[in-house]
């Protein structure tokens, strides 16, 4: 593996202010979702490598956790060559916050405002990485179309019941929006489906727009947008730099 190369596809998806890469696992380690080319590892920083390492190499963990830091350091890669930089993927380190958001530090991106703002979303066979100018708001969802979703169906107020009632959207449209708004926020669902809800569903060409709220701030509303790419449903949660959310 060329380490100059991308790992994943660039994906032609979501608002033209959102750069979108896709790594398809099944393309990555043909035949197991466990293990991954060793030569893989080169791409991480000296601090990502021991980190890489501590996590538990007998369980999928350790390799759903590289392929997010490559899809990741490859699409600030590309944000970086839009903007004239070009970067190995050993000159950008993935962290994460103390609620688990990831972020990028490169220092060579200085010189172009910052690092992109960037969000992680994986499921069994795909891992999906988003970038935005600094300063913006992102966040991504992707789950399969046959997630079961009864628990979170259960937990939806009765506005939602009436959105899903009146097939404006499915409990998983509204499950995605939810996921990638309070990823936006650095926050992370966790479970709270019933502290976010749902204030407006709209049809647009691409898909839905869902506008999800706080129940501690009902002035706040993050708008995501909901499409359908084959068995999944994807949720892009955009706010451009110095826009209110509310
Ligand atoms: C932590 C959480 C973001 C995980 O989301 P998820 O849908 O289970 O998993 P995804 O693959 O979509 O996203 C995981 C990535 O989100 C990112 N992430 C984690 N915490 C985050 C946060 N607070 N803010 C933004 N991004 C976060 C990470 O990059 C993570 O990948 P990594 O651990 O490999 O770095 C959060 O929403 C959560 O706790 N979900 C639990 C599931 C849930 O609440 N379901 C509701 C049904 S009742």
């Amino acid at each position: 593996m060329q380490l100059e190369q991308f790992v994943s596809q660039a994906w032609d998806i979501g608002p033209a202010e959102v750069l979108v890469r896709r790594i398809e696992i099944s393309e990555i380690a043909p035949g197991s979702t466990l293990t991954a080319a060793p030569s893989m590892g080169a791409a991480l920083t000296s601090g990502e490598h021991a980190t890489w390492k501590s996590l538990d190499s007998s369980s999928s963990r350790q390799h759903e956790w590289l392929l997010g830091r490559l899809a990741l350091k490859d699409v600030v890669r590309t944000w970086a060559s839009e903007r004239g930089q070009q970067l190995e993927p050993r000159d950008i380190e993935i962290h994460i916050d103390d609620e688990g958001a990831p972020f990028a530090r490169c220092a060579a991106l200085s010189a172009v405002g910052g690092s992109p703002v960037i969000s992680l979303t994986h499921n069994s066979g795909v891992v999906v990485a988003a970038a935005a100018d600094p300063g913006a708001l992102i966040g991504i969802d992707i789950e399969y179309v046959n997630r079961r979703i009864d628990v979170v169906a259960r937990a939806l107020s009765a506005p939602e019941q009436a959105f899903v009632a009146a097939e404006v959207a499915s409990v998983l449209d509204l499950l995605v929006a939810k996921e990638a708004a309070t990823k936006a926020l650095g926050v992370g669902l966790g479970g709270g489906v019933s502290r976010w809800p749902v204030v407006a569903v709209t049809s647009v060409p691409q898909g839905l727009i869902v506008e999800v709220t706080s129940i501690t701030d009902l002035g706040l509303v993050l708008p995501v947008l909901v499409l359908h790419p084959l068995d999944t449903v994807l949720g892009i949660c955009y706010v451009a730099p110095d826009t209110d959310a509310a």
